[in-house]
């Protein structure tokens, strides 16, 4: 069973069912156990055209399989170093199963090189084993599958913020506030000495972000103009137009850096006009600075790093974050339909699963 939505339409959603195809020579049938949703993956949605998110599991014409990340089994295998059983985690389609080309499989995981995924990200290739995954806990199996793509995404812009001194700015001015990639870099920027950490968000969720005690202040994006005019960088994840214009005319000179990392407010973004003052908003390109970081600190340097900050990141996310566990196609549904609305309480999260 698959999870279509329209390309033209995000609102437009069916499932489809088929028979499993036979598998080719050196190919394997991994079973879609379970998967995370939040905005990260209604933005995969958005810009599946534009950024080939659409590309990594292909349906029928005019129809795509939004991106999830979770677990799979292998469930029927023609690699010969992948048994039946393996475990995975990494980059799944919302459906009941995924046919793989496994390639470069070793005691970490393995590639999937089918076709149609060559020249994709590297990043989103991968499949991790769990056995030998360094964040993989069978106790955090839930809070895998939701934060640890966000997390990935806050580390790195932590790191990077770090390396470049803060491009000379003591604050930081993060939009989205309550969503998780946000949470996750504020969590990590209040462990470091001297950063004050703003976090922008809707009236109604400004006492939830209040709550997780990470930013030192938070503001509504009606009161941009209550900051100081201190020298700050911009971390948006909410790549609302009106929100970004205001950032930028009320730091003007004293915004440092403008980072584009996502898109919650996908119906109010708009184009960045020649007039915005500070300097052009820059996408951040996670999979740079990946390559920047394997290189200085080698593939299992990085992995150590991340593992490391990720323990206790976890730890501080079990104390508000409320998984909501649920299974069948209309489960599904109805959690994309109220993630793609703005529906959303930013403490709850869906783990959902679709029949075998
Ligand atoms: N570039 C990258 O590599 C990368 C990696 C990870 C995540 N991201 C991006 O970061 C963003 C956050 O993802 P997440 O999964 O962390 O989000 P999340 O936790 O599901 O965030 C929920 C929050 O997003 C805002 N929001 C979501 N949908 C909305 C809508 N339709 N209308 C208005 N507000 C809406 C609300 O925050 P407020 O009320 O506070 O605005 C809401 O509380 C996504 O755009 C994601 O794609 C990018």
């Amino acid at each position: 069973m698959d999870f279509l939505i329209a390309k033209d339409d995000l609102h437009n959603r069916r499932f489809a069912e088929q028979d499993a195809p036979e598998l080719e020579p050196g190919q394997a049938r991994l079973r879609v156990e379970r998967f995370g949703l939040s905005a990260n993956n209604i933005t995969y949605a958005m810009f599946g055209e534009a950024m080939s998110y659409w590309k990594f599991f292909p349906a029928e014409d005019g129809w795509g399989r939004m991106p999830v990340w979770g677990f799979a089994e292998v469930a029927e295998s023609g690699a010969g170093q992948l048994e039946p059983g393996t475990r995975v985690y990494g980059y799944l389609p919302p459906s009941s199963e995924l046919v793989v080309q496994p390639a470069r499989i070793d005691a970490r995981g393995f590639l999937d090189a089918s076709a149609h995924r060559a020249g994709l990200p590297a990043a989103y290739n991968g499949y991790a084993r769990v056995e030998t995954d360094p964040i993989y806990e069978a106790e955090t199996e839930e809070l895998q599958m939701l934060l640890r793509p966000l997390f990935f995404t806050s580390f790195l812009i932590d790191d990077f913020l770090e390396d470049a001194s803060l491009l000379g700015a003591r604050t930081a001015v993060l939009s989205s506030a309550s969503s998780k990639t946000a949470s996750g870099l504020a969590f990590l920027l209040s462990r470091r000495d001297g950063v004050e950490v703003v976090g922008l968000t809707s009236a109604r969720r400004k006492d939830f972000t209040e709550s997780l005690g990470v930013y030192d202040r938070v503001v509504t994006y009606g009161e941009i103009e209550s900051l100081a005019d201190t020298p700050a960088v911009y971390v948006d994840m909410a790549g609302d137009a009106q929100v970004r214009s205001e950032v930028h005319t009320h730091y003007g000179d004293a915004l440092m850096h403008s980072a584009v990392v996502g898109a919650t407010h996908h119906d109010r973004m708009g184009a960045v006009p020649d007039s915005l003052p500070g300097p052009p908003p820059t996408f951040f390109f996670a999979p740079d600075r990946v390559a920047k970081r394997t290189t200085e600190w080698g593939r299992e340097g990085f992995e150590t790093r991340i593992a490391a900050a990720w323990r206790p990141y976890v730890q501080w996310c079990e104390g508000w974050l409320e998984v909501v566990r649920d299974e069948g196609p209309s489960a599904l549904e109805r959690a994309y339909l109220d993630l793609l609305d703005g529906k959303i309480d930013p403490a709850k999260a869906h783990v959902l699963s679709l029949p075998a």
